[in-house]
């Protein structure tokens, strides 16, 4: 046993390219360009990224749903082709929920635990139990089509979890389910973690992926960076950032003079503009700078959150793909 749960690398995916018509050129999306991923087991991870990114194509990759160029690993086995030896200690969740509309919740979920293989009365105790904890305990005789959108999502993953998987692919688990919900959502899939179980899920959302103990960033079908929180601050220049309220309506123009003359990092957000900055000398010529163009409403200083570190990894991959 190698200790690693997933092992993938150089994966690509293209989608396109054939075109049946002679005289249209199918456009290529170039969908994984090169993934290299490697994942303990016990391990949570979040693969964080904007939509397009290539999240779930990656995921469908290691899965062997999709086939693409490279090599994969998954719990010591090869995929596609050893695909069968383990899918029983895989729970995974697609994005896009499968569901049969004319089940009732409680039929959904032992149709998937015997799907799963388990016995009568193992099958009965964990439906039981995941019931309960989704809250669908008073739903459980109602139809899936007659479900809300959030409740389709709650029954899809009791339904991940029915046969105690040994690693848990969610794709964008809490798309749809109420804000209150989804935070609870992710200190259970850390409560699972703690219990052994080996857990990945994508999401673009931040504050979801500050809950899990690995961040990958991917953008535009490549892993771009990734650590623990901590060590992807860390790694970005600027321990601290000042978020500046002006006149402005659009601090655009101000983010690039303040780059320019100070040669610090800068963002723009609407009327709010954020600079990045190391040595707290560099304050007062900031904002003599910004003086010279505009009044200054409100200032604060704040560390820089996953977002601003988001932005200066895919920034920095951007540079370096242009060079
Ligand atoms: N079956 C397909 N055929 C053609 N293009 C596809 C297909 N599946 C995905 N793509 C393209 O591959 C790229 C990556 O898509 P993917 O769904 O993996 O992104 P994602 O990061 O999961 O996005 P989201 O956050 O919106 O779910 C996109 O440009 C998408 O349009
Ligand atoms: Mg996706």
């Amino acid at each position: 046993m190698s200790g690693l749960a997933i092992e993938a690398i150089g994966v690509k995916k293209e989608f396109g390219g054939k075109s049946k018509s002679p005289f249209t050129k199918a456009q290529v999306v170039k969908a994984l360009r090169g993934v290299d991923f490697r994942i303990k087991v016990g391990e949570n991870y979040c693969l964080l990224g904007p939509n397009g990114a290539g999240k779930t194509t990656f995921i469908r990759c290691i899965l062997g749903l999709l086939k693409a160029e490279g090599s994969v690993r998954v719990l010591d086995h090869i995929m596609p082709d050893e695909r069968n030896k383990i899918i029983s200690s895989i729970g995974y969740m697609p994005q896009e929920l499968s569901l049969y509309p004319d089940l009732s919740v409680k039929e959904t979920m032992h149709f998937f635990g015997r799907i799963f293989g388990l016995r009568n009365q193992e099958r009965k105790d964990s439906v039981k139990k995941l019931l309960n904890f989704f809250l669908l305990k008073q739903w459980k005789d109602s139809r899936v089509e007659n479900l809300s959108g959030g409740m389709k999502r709650r029954l899809s993953l009791a339904c991940t979890l029915v046969h105690n998987p040994k690693l848990l692919i969610l794709d964008e688990p809490t798309i749809g389910v109420d804000p209150t919900l989804r935070l609870t959502f992710w200190d259970y899939f850390k409560e699972l973690n703690e219990q052994g179980i080996t857990i990945i899920t994508t999401t673009h959302v931040m504050d979801e992926a500050e809950k899990s103990r690995l961040i990958g960033f991917m953008r535009e079908g490549k892993l771009i960076a990734e650590g623990t929180y901590q060590d992807l601050r860390t790694k970005v220049p600027g321990k601290r950032k000042l978020v500046v309220e002006t006149d402005l309506e659009s601090s655009k123009n101000l983010a690039d003079i303040i780059h320019t003359k100070c040669a610090c990092q800068t963002q723009s957000k609407g009327f709010k503009l954020e600079v990045f900055y190391d040595d707290e000398s560099i304050i007062d010529e900031i904002l003599s700078q910004i003086r010279e163009h505009t009044n200054i409403h409100s200032i604060q200083t704040v560390l820089p959150n996953l977002e601003d570190t988001f932005i200066y990894f895919s920034k920095s991959s951007k540079e370096v793909q242009e060079n």
